[in-house]
């Protein structure tokens, strides 16, 4: 019986998705706790590709069962596209998935406001509707997966909050209005399908801890979007670091022993907000090109840049790591010279924590360590001599540093091409 986290350490898409998948061969149970349809996690078995957006990537291990929790926000729609893209493929994912009634649903009218949102705050969000579906279950208007139950009560409360949503979409951002109609053909369809999913996840993981089944916790973003301690206002709305698991699922903070933190070897964000080691330069331009950084939900070019070990003591500190997950390190062979960032210089002098205030964290100036680089190719590597010596002292680096082992070093896409140590 264990419980282990995975949790995003930088700006999202660190190779969380290629971690679930590996981890959950020795799991029972998968559950994500928090975010929504912004989520874009890349599994790649056997040459196959897959791009998750809402199922949790251990769908993909035959014996997993897959939980979405109270703290998830669910886009009918784009969850049963995504169930029936599986199910295309030969993956089987009836009685394989369950749903949570407390967690809150996005709709159309979500996706709306997001967009209009977006014309003023420019966060540069995915336009799921994520932000507006939070903000509506904090403002307690929300409808939950458990209102897919009664198609009555269902029905009221949708055309009652496209009603609420019109108000603000005409008096408040000048848009045209939904039409309520349109939104209740597309959704009561799918009342039924959603509904025989529902189950109380927090009881399904609390009676799985006491059968002694394993358990993977699935983050979703990354420890920078958290809507507490990411680069605010430029972050998700929803808590993506490891101690959100708890709330979000309702499995105390005791069983959360094992917490991995997923890092790329370098660091990429997509979106605006500060990113003090982003590469302008040939150097970005490199990365990006061959770390073929463009996003997986909205295929936006991910910004690039050298590893930021001030960001990485910071996901130590915020989730509590016991170990890291280093993704990616494939992508740096070839540079002759591999810098990383140990400080930065502030106008109020060095420091090597994070910066609360993010007008500080705009102006800062990473202070750089600089390695000789290696030549690959890596992907073969199995074990963590294989690699070169300079690759092992990268690593070596990251775990001094940190004063966190790195237990798993991805060296390409696929399952298999993983150092576990
Ligand atoms: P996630 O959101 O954290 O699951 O990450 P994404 O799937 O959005 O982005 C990570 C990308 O890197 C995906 O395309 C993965 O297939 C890919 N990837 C993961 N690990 C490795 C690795 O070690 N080497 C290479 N070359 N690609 C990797
Ligand atoms: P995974 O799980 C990378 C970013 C968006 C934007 C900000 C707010 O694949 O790592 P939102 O739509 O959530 O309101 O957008 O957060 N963002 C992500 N960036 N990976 C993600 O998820 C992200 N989910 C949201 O780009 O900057
Ligand atoms: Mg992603």
């Amino acid at each position: 019986m264990s419980v282990c986290t995975v949790v995003g350490a930088q700006w999202g898409d660190e190779g969380k998705g290629k971690i679930v998948d590996l981890l959950a061969e020795n799991a029972d149970i998968i559950a994500r706790w928090g975010g929504g349809p912004n989520a874009g996690h890349t599994v790649v078995v056997k040459n196959e590709k897959f791009v998750l957006h809402h199922i949790p990537s251990g769908i993909l291990n035959p014996k997993t069962i897959n939980l979405l929790g109270a703290g998830v926000v669910i886009d009918p729609i784009v969850l049963l596209k995504e169930v029936d893209g599986l199910v295309a493929r030969g993956i089987e994912v009836e009685g394989r998935l369950f749903l949570d009634p407390r967690a809150h649903c996005i709709f159309s009218y979500h996706q709306r406001l997001d967009a209009a949102q977006e014309k003023v705050a420019k966060i540069g969000t995915t336009k799921r509707g994520i932000g507006p579906a939070y903000t509506d279950k904090y403002a307690r208007f929300g409808i939950r997966i458990g209102d897919f139950s009664n198609e009555s009560h269902l029905t009221a409360r949708l055309k009652a909050e496209c009603e609420r949503m019109n108000h603000q979409l005409k008096q408040v951002y000048g848009e045209s209005p939904m039409d309520i109609q349109t939104v209740l053909d597309e959704i009561l369809p799918l009342r039924t399908k959603i509904a025989r999913w529902i189950r109380d996840v927090s009881l399904e993981l609390n009676f799985g801890l006491k059968q002694g089944k394993n358990i993977l916790l699935e983050g979703a973003q990354g420890t920078l979007l958290d809507i507490n301690f990411g680069t605010y206002p430029f972050v998700t709305s929803s808590e993506s670091i490891a101690g959100g698991a708890s709330a979000g699922l309702g499995l105390g903070p005791k069983h959360l022993t094992e917490v991995i933190g997923v890092a790329k070897a370098y660091v990429t964000r997509v979106g605006n907000g500060p990113f003090p080691t982003e590469e302008t330069s040939e150097i970005g331009e490199q990365l990006r090109h061959y770390g073929s950084e463009f996003g997986s939900t909205t295929g936006r070019p991910r910004r690039c840049g050298w590893w930021d070990n001030v960001v990485a003591n910071y996901a130590v500190r915020v989730n509590g790591l016991t170990a890291w997950a280093i993704t990616k390190l494939d992508i740096l062979c070839g540079f002759p010279k591999i810098h990383y960032c140990t400080a930065y210089d502030t106008p109020y002098g060095l420091t090597t924590e994070f910066p609360t205030d993010g007008q500080i964290l705009a102006q800062v100036k990473p202070i750089y360590e600089t390695v000789e680089g290696w030549e690959g190719p890596i992907h073969h590597c199995r074990t963590f001599e294989a690699l070169p010596k300079a690759a092992q002292n990268y690593i070596q680096m990251i775990e001094q540093l940190t004063q966190t082992p790195v237990k798993y070093i991805s060296v390409g896409e696929k399952r298999d091409e993983t150092i576990v140590r």
